[in-house]
């Protein structure tokens, strides 16, 4: 049987996959070519992908033999789950193995914008600093503020259990309310979006993209923020209007932002590049080493599992695909 591999992953899944599969593989830092996936596809049994492969109707088409796609991210926004389970195509995903690594460094641009780390090594870099000076780069104070956070899924509640340590006030808002333990756990308390985006110092989103999140965060919801207050952004680009964000921070409605994720990524809309309150970082939330290699063996094992033991896969993004009543609904190739 045959698998792609669509870019550069980590090397133990590469080998783990070879020791079961021919392997095609783009091995490379950049997107492979549209054209080029398409034909790629047209004899594969299984699919390695990233983010920067929109599996949609057409990929699938190209790939009558198709049986699985396993995508080594948690987001699966860029694979149209409803066109793949027509094809009776599981899609597998790798939520869990990522979500201190993503917590962590939610905390890390949080941090960054708010204590303007990026503008002083930028400073020291240029070689401006000429002595301690008791008004420069002056910052905002994390420990005792209140922390908004936008989608209470695993990432969001790793947020949240690391913001105890800083003494937050913890509100959150998803569409499906935590349990109360979790709540009491996390001392963190249930509000209306209204009300988290008006009173939060420092609001972090981690929701799902799909038609209900994008644009979740605009103008409008920018005006009833505070002054002071700070938007975090690692989940998925086009949950900010960016363009009005741009506006917001040249125009002091908010003051700052952290965002490792874009509208339109990689591109960034202009002007945002030219903005000191705005921390950038290449969508890297989930970049260690160690969670990097998780990520990328959990996808090469969901292929294994499929494909070669016939077993159900683990995180399904699409579990009516696969019905765990039945054996294994492997398409005829
Ligand atoms: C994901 O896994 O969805 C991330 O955005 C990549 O780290």
């Amino acid at each position: 049987m045959k698998v792609l591999i669509t870019r550069r992953v980590p090397e133990e899944a590469v080998r783990k996959l070879k020791s079961h599969f021919s392997v095609a593989h783009h091995d490379s830092s950049t997107t492979i070519a549209r054209s080029r996936l398409l034909r790629a596809v047209r004899d594969i049994d299984g699919l390695l992908c990233l983010l920067t492969e929109k599996v949609n109707g057409e990929l699938l088409d190209a790939a009558p033999k198709l049986k699985i796609v396993a995508t080594a991210t948690v987001g699966v926004d860029h694979i149209d789950l409803a066109q793949a389970t027509k094809r009776d195509i599981p899609v597998t995903h790798t939520p869990g193995v990522l979500t201190e690594t993503c917590a962590d460094f939610t905390w890390a641009l949080l941090l960054a914008s708010a204590r303007r780390v990026v503008e002083g090594d930028r400073f020291m870099r240029a070689g401006k600093f000429k002595g301690w000076d008791m008004l420069m780069f002056l910052g905002t104070d994390v420990y005792g503020k209140t922390l908004g956070i936008v989608g209470f899924g695993r990432i969001g509640q790793g947020v949240a259990r690391r913001a105890k340590g800083f003494g937050m006030k913890i509100l959150y808002y998803d569409k499906i309310r935590a349990g109360l333990d979790t709540e009491q756990e996390l001392n963190a308390e249930f509000v209306n979006f209204d009300r988290l985006i008006q009173e939060s110092d420092f609001i972090t989103l981690h929701t799902v993209l799909d038609e209900t999140t994008r644009h979740l965060i605009g103008k409008s919801e920018f005006k009833k923020m505070k002054k002071s207050a700070y938007l975090v952004n690692a989940s998925r680009g086009p949950i900010v209007d960016e363009k009005a964000l741009v506006a917001t921070l040249k125009s002091g409605v908010i003051r700052g932002a952290a965002l490792d994720v874009y509208e339109f990524e990689p591109k960034m809309v202009s002007g945002l590049s030219r903005l000191p309150n705005v921390v950038l970082a290449p969508h890297l939330s989930s970049a260690s080493r160690e969670t990097r290699k998780k990520m990328a063996l959990l996808a090469a094992e969901s292929l294994i599992d499929y494909l070669i033991f016939k077993k159900n896969p683990r995180y399904l993004a699409n579990p009516e695909c696969v019905s765990l009543s039945r054996p294994t609904p492997l398409r005829a190739a």
